[in-house]
């Protein structure tokens, strides 16, 4: 492998990494005052780090969907019963929601 091949492969890494461990993660999660048996919903979900951090604070009656567009980020879903991985726009979030038996209290 040439030097500029691994530079490069490291510079693709360093950037995977940055995109799973968003800056941030608690404190912005911290804002939201999680409750454990809440439902949420996580409509930019990427590589799923605010997502999991969402999930590590919700007990087992709570719910988290999210939403991402793009396919890739299907790689990302995580396999827990709580969580629901929706790949569409975040602007059908009404739609969907409610066909997941969600409703505004
Ligand atoms: C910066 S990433 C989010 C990172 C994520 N918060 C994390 O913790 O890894 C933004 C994601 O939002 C998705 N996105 C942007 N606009 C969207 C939309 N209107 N509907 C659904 N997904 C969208 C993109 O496909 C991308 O995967």
């Amino acid at each position: 492998m040439t030097l500029q091949i691994w530079l490069k492969k490291l510079w693709v890494t360093m950037i995977l990494m940055e995109y799973h461990n968003p800056v941030l993660l608690k404190e912005s999660v911290d804002g939201l005052n999680i409750k454990p048996d809440g439902v949420y919903v996580d409509v930019t979900f990427g590589g799923g780090g605010h997502s999991a951090e969402i999930l590590s604070r919700l007990s087992k009656k709570g719910k988290l969907f999210a939403f991402d567009q793009d396919e890739d980020a299907l790689d990302n879903a995580m396999d827990d019963p709580r969580f629901t991985l929706i790949n569409e726009n975040f602007r059908f979030i009404k739609r969907f929601l409610r066909f997941h038996g969600i409703k505004k209290s």
